[in-house]
């Protein structure tokens, strides 16, 4: 993702989510260095993700479909390249959180192996009032084979 690519972003942010990020946001995560990625198909831009990195573990701020093309495998692509970006920094244990009114994005983790690990209360805006975080987690394994000292 570059700064390039905000405008275009920013269009289907303001599709997909109730609560949007705004563009400043994008910027300074841009600005901080945070892993960013955009997924295209045919040259147009139609998701990306937003990781954050501190020592070995990760947390996704953000990931994303165009409306019009969700339903589609798009985003469990997008994720499974952000874990790979994540496994490829030494990344452990990958936390995300997600709306509980989501269930798009929770069968999407669930079936990428995120557990739930907790709750945080009244943590997102929501019309009525506030609307908890389910906080989930997946640890990535190594893929060398481990073996016990003989
Ligand atoms: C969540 C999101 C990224 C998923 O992307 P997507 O391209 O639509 O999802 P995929 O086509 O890759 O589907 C992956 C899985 O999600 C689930 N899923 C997809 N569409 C679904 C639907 N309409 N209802 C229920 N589950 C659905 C299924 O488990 C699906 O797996 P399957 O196709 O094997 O059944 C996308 O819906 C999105 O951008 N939503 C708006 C932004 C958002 O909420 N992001 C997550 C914030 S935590």
């Amino acid at each position: 993702m570059r700064e390039d690519d905000l405008d275009e972003i920013m269009r289907i942010e303001l599709r997909a989510y109730p609560f949007p990020w705004t563009i400043g946001i994008f910027r300074d995560c841009l600005r901080a260095g945070y892993p960013a990625w955009v997924l295209q198909a045919d040259a147009r831009l139609i998701g990306y993700g937003v990781l954050s990195v501190a020592a070995d573990e990760a947390h996704v701020l953000n990931v994303c479909v165009d409306p019009a093309d969700q339903g589609q495998g798009h985003g469990r692509r997008l994720l499974r390249g952000l874990e790979r970006v994540a496994r490829g920094l030494r990344v452990q244990r990958v936390f995300l959180e997600v709306r509980p009114s989501n269930p798009t994005a929770i069968a999407l983790y669930h079936d990428e192996g995120f557990n739930e690990i907790g709750r945080r209360p009244r943590y997102y805006p929501a019309h009525e009032g506030r609307e908890d975080a389910i906080v989930m987690a997946k640890e990535l394994l190594s893929d060398a084979p481990t073996r016990m000292p003989s």
